[in-house]
């Protein structure tokens, strides 16, 4: 948004910097003192090469704008080592409201990655294995980060790399033979897989002749045992459907499932090739890429009784990536438990000579720690069976929520029930989203049901709830009046401090997406978002909208609309619903 006024600036500004407009854009920044004006351009960068005080360069850069008499432009200041903007606001209004009007739901997108693919992997769970809090994070951020790349014209992949190969499929077919029966398949498909699972597991710890047998097994799918080939597909295939019913519920799609089996026939070649680097060498039987120079473990590359790797697998996915689906950028949307293994997986193609090996991000995040929650401490093992699952989760903030908003809407209830279920898992999902999003992803999550749920806290309601006070101001604005949302002529710049600020913050929409983009945060997005909300809040509570001058109260309903629009699409990038009453 404000793409005219910054465009044009960022195009007077690039002859006078020697630096090409692009750059110029994303130098932009937001005075916090509204007093020093809308946008500055800090020129410190100059400094070595013109020889000068950072001052001194903004003091000429200034004086020669103010020359040129830019139109949309009130004021051009120095201050320190910056060129400071003050806008004409009434410009500025009138060019937000059209902007917004005009680009809908691509509002405030960008092109810095047109002509670019960006492959991102994410949520990626494992077959037999349900979903839980761990893959909601690789799954709410990914998919945010996916759209964000979106909002910046990039090509996106979205990949799912399903955990469906390795030795775990052996001891689930063996459990399967064995203890099959004793389940019901039918009934309850991947609830039987996963308690296949886990009884394997406890057997195997008192009998350790399980394993082996499990080796065995694994070996002969391996080698392509036709049988244990069908069974391994009806697996994968009862795990889609559960995994699908979940993704559904947030919302998250991939573009591509490209599971680890899928490079099953591309190991042999990965593997010549880290060869042919000299890159691979024996150690205690098995094959391996030594890693002592950077003070890692080897990065293992085909155990010693043959049987291949993850780490083999993201190195064959990585060329796959980059070699045929042509990526410019591949982003890893991976817990930091697996930290080492992708420095260990980047460093191996370094090794072979992939120049894109510094184009693959992991893009990690840490746990979830559950507070009055027992069996939430630490990270928690599927083995045996005490996750905490995403399924639950979700299930339990709907409950939650539901009896919240029994109170709060019992109209709504009894009026229409099918709404207010809607409503009320719009809220309790976004709920959720909303609180694992808005932490820094790389840092640990005390998850707090109350916090997560609360109406007004910072919390994805509050957010929600700004949105549909809006959206019932402009409605009664609609009723009242009878007259569609102003023209943009009728629009006059609003002076008191609240609506100042406002603008101000809203104008800022636009770099919020590429910075949020830029470091692979939804948090920036998702702070912003409040951030809007206590500025929304501010003006709603030292203001009456509609009463007043009737072309004052038109310039606040435009406000309004600009208000909601950032937020119903900033939502939509967080991919959290914005619900139409709460
Ligand atoms: N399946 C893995 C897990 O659930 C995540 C896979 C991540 N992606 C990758 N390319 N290794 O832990």
């Amino acid at each position: 948004m404000l793409t005219p006024i910054k465009a044009k600036l960022a195009q007077v500004l690039a002859p006078e910097m020697g630096i090409t407009a692009q750059r110029v854009a994303e130098l932009f920044e937001i005075p916090k003192d509204l007093d020093h004006g809308h946008l500055a351009v800090p020129v410190f960068s100059l400094a070595k090469e013109r020889k000068k005080a950072p001052p001194q360069i903004a003091k000429e850069i200034s004086e020669k704008l103010l020359t040129l008499k830019i139109e949309g432009v009130a004021n051009v200041v120095p201050v320190a080592g910056y060129v400071n903007f003050h806008l004409d606001e009434r410009v500025l209004f009138r060019s937000l409201y059209s902007e917004v009007q005009r680009q809908g739901e691509k509002l405030a997108w960008g092109q810095t990655g047109a002509g670019q693919t960006v492959i991102i992997d994410y949520s990626s769970p494992n077959v037999a294995k349900p979903m839980h809090v761990g893959h909601l994070r690789a799954t709410v951020i990914g998919q945010a980060i996916r759209n964000l790349a979106e909002t910046q014209g990039y090509k996106v992949i979205g990949l799912n790399h399903l955990g469906d190969w390795g030795v775990q499929f052996g001891k689930l077919a063996y459990a399967y033979e064995k203890w099959g029966s004793e389940y019901d398949f039918k009934k309850e498909p991947f609830e039987s897989l996963f308690k296949l699972y886990v009884r394997f597991h406890s057997e195997a710890e008192k009998d350790p002749e399980l394993d082996k047998q499990g080796s065995l097994v694994f070996k002969r799918l391996e080698q392509g045992d036709a049988g244990l080939t069908e069974l391994w597909r009806k697996f994968v295939d009862i795990s889609m459907a559960d995994f699908d019913r979940q993704w559904k519920r947030l919302g998250v799609k991939h573009d591509l499932v490209r599971g680890e089996s899928f490079y099953n026939d591309r190991l042999r070649a990965t593997e010549d090739l880290i060869q042919k680097k000299g890159l691979l060498v024996e150690s205690e039987g098995a094959m391996v890429v030594n890693l002592d120079d950077e003070k890692m473990p080897p990065c293992l590359i085909r155990k010693g009784d043959g049987a291949s790797l993850y780490a083999t697998r993201d190195i064959a996915s990585a060329l796959y990536r980059f070699e045929e689906l042509k990526a410019d950028l591949a982003l890893y949307v991976v817990g930091n438990d697996q930290a080492l293994h992708f420095k260990q997986v980047f460093s191996v193609l370094k090794r072979m000579g992939f120049s894109w090996f510094s184009k693959c991000h992991h893009i990690s995040f840490g746990m979830y720690r559950f507070k009055d929650d027992g069996t939430g401490a630490g990270k928690m093992s599927s083995r045996k069976g005490q996750i905490i699952r995403l399924e639950d989760l979700l299930n339990r903030a709907i409950e939650i929520v539901r009896e919240l908003m029994s109170e709060k809407n019992a109209e709504l209830r009894a009026s229409d029930l099918a709404s207010f279920n809607k409503i009320s898992e719009q809220v309790a999902i976004g709920a959720i989203v909303f609180n694992d999003l808005i932490n820094d992803r790389v840092r640990d999550v005390e998850f707090d049901w109350q916090k997560a749920l609360s109406f007004e806290g910072d919390s994805g309601p509050y957010v929600q709830y700004v949105s549909v006070r809006c959206r019932s101001v402009l409605a009664k604005y609609a009723v009242t009046t009878k007259a569609a949302l102003p023209e943009v002529g009728e629009l006059n710049a609003l002076e008191s401090p609240e609506e100042r600020n406002l603008m101000k913050t809203l104008m800022q929409y636009e770099m919020v997406l590429a910075q949020s983009f830029r470091i692979f945060k939804p948090s920036t997005l998702a702070g912003y978002l409040l951030d809007v909300c206590t500025a929304f809040n501010q003006f709603y509570h030292h203001h009456k909208i509609l009463v007043g001058e009737p072309a004052l109260i038109k310039s606040r309903i435009a406000l309004v609309y600009i208000t909601q629009s950032v937020i119903i699409s900033g939502l939509r990038v967080l991919n959290i619903e914005a619900p139409e009453k709460m």
